[in-house]
């Protein structure tokens, strides 16, 4: 399977793209002489660009594509129109935001200024009910409760990213979204991490001196799960408060659609780690609530940049269902999942239960299904109707497995992943101390 960010998938359905080569006015000699200082006019008196306007903007690949202007900066010992612009690609992810210079805009394709408030009704709207009710729960350092109505606000101030790269053991990251950092950080571009207790710092020289002094080489937690180099780490937010809150603030470096909670308290942290003579280093996490109402067996899931597409997604998400099973329960990720969190979720659901379809021999029932995976049944139903495995007869809901179609689906699904070795699995449910 290709790449979300690859070119090629961009260029798929995107019917606005095209080359900068591309002719734009006729070949007629006088006609582009004047045509050109009437543009001319047109385009010195559209600067500096309002934000909201949309135009085509070359990206990385060399071709054009539709943005929207979201933000706008003077450039430092500049002239009056001399502006970067923070656009979004309209057709991708928000992870691709960036700065642009405005050589890289078409000004020929200025379209017209949209209308702000129309549109943050919209997103408004899009809003779940769960994440309204988060939004309203959630405590923001130096802020009051953010409730619906403060939620514009929040999600003017969270458009731009912050903090553009990190440093985290031996990788430099770029990094995808906005992370509510404290205010002291607001001038940073760059953040230095410590790759075990996760402190992050602003300068090279203040982590060097703080790796000196720092004596930890794994998460503060206990190891639940070893398997060869590999690790699973459980932290428990209420006994490590400062690091459940650096995780937070680093996840949500990669994580958009996500609420930061501050009250860490509530939740577990599941650190994955790869472990050689030098300690054991991060490689993602998930998190999930003590106790969940709404059967949630994970809440956030992470793969750290450098090691995504490698299967690590998908053992975290086999993780998380193993915890269930331990806990006799069914378990559903937290909703909304991001674009990369539903492809994985739904890569594991078609692998794990089209594999026991294929070896089922008799009838059997998303409920069977459902108590053999604990994954819940909703998400059963969902995955087989996307793949068209179900039919309605009679009332009721009916599993179609030729198994023909099955490894069709399966060979599509993609690669299985790390597996989790349940032997290897030392773990008791969480209980309350006291
Ligand atoms: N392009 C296309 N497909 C992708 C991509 C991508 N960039 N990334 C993952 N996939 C799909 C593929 O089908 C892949 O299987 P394959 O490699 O066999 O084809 C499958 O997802 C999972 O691949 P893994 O290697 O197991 O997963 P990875 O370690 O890359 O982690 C994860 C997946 C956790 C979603 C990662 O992309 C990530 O951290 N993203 C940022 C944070 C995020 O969006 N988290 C989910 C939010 S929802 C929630 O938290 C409940
Ligand atoms: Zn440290």
């Amino acid at each position: 399977m290709g790449s979300l960010d690859s070119p090629r998938e961009r260029e798929n359905g995107n019917g606005g793209c095209r080359s900068p080569g591309d002719p734009k006015i006729g070949d007629g000699g006088m006609m582009i002489v004047v045509e050109s200082e009437a543009m001319k006019k047109r385009r010195a008196s559209m600067l500096p660009l309002e934000v909201g306007t949309r135009v085509m903007c070359r990206w990385r690949d060399s071709k054009y594509h539709p943005v929207k202007v979201i933000e706008r900066r003077k450039m430092p010992s500049a002239g009056p129109n001399d502006y970067e612009y923070y656009v979004h690609y309209t057709e991708f992810n928000r992870r691709l935001d960036e700065w642009v210079k405005l050589e890289q805009l078409d000004l020929d394709s200025v379209e017209t200024v949209v209308d702000e408030k129309v549109e943050d009704k919209v997103t408004s709207l899009k809003m779940t009910r769960h994440q309204k009710r988060k939004i309203d729960e959630t405590h923001v350092e130096g802020h009051e409760e953010l409730d619906a109505a403060s939620l514009r606000e929040h999600e003017e101030f969270t458009k731009v990213k912050n903090i553009a790269t990190i440093e985290l053991g031996r990788y430099e990251i770029e990094t995808w979204y906005f992370s509510p950092f404290p205010p002291e950080y607001n001038d940073c571009v760059k953040l230095y991490f410590c790759e075990f207790c996760l402190n992050f710092m602003k300068r090279k020289e203040q982590l060097q001196r703080h790796m000196r002094k720092c004596d930890l080489k794994h998460p503060p937690g206990d190891e639940i799960y070893r398997c060869g180099t590999l690790s699973m780490f459980e932290v428990d937010g209420k006994k490590n408060k400062v690091y459940g809150q650096n995780l937070c603030y680093l996840a949500k470096l990669f994580l958009d659609h996500k609420t930061l909670y501050y009250d860490v308290d509530l939740f577990l942290f599941y650190v994955l780690c790869e472990c050689d003579d030098r300690g054991c280093h991060m490689v993602g996490y998930f998190s999930k609530e003590k106790h969940s109402e709404e059967s949630y067996n994970l809440a956030c899931i992470l793969t750290l940049p450098p090691y995504q597409r490698k299967g690590y997604g998908k053992f975290l998400i086999a993780f998380s269902y193993e915890l269930s099973k331990k806990e006799g329960k069914v378990g559903t990720p937290e909703r909304p999942l991001s674009d990369l969190g539903l492809l994985s979720y739904r890569g594991y659901w078609t692998r794990v239960l089209l594999d026991i379809l294929k070896k089922h021999k008799g009838n059997i029932s998303i409920k069977e299904l459902s108590d053999m995976t604990a994954i819940k049944a909703e998400d059963i139903l969902a995955t087989l109707q996307s793949l068209e495995l179900i039919q309605y007869r009679k009332g009721q809901h009916v599993i179609c497995a030729d198994p023909k179609v099955l490894d069709r689906h399966l060979k599509a699904a993609g690669r299985g992943g790390l597996e989790v070795d349940v032997s290897k699995l030392i773990w008791t449910p969480y209980k309350e101390q006291g």
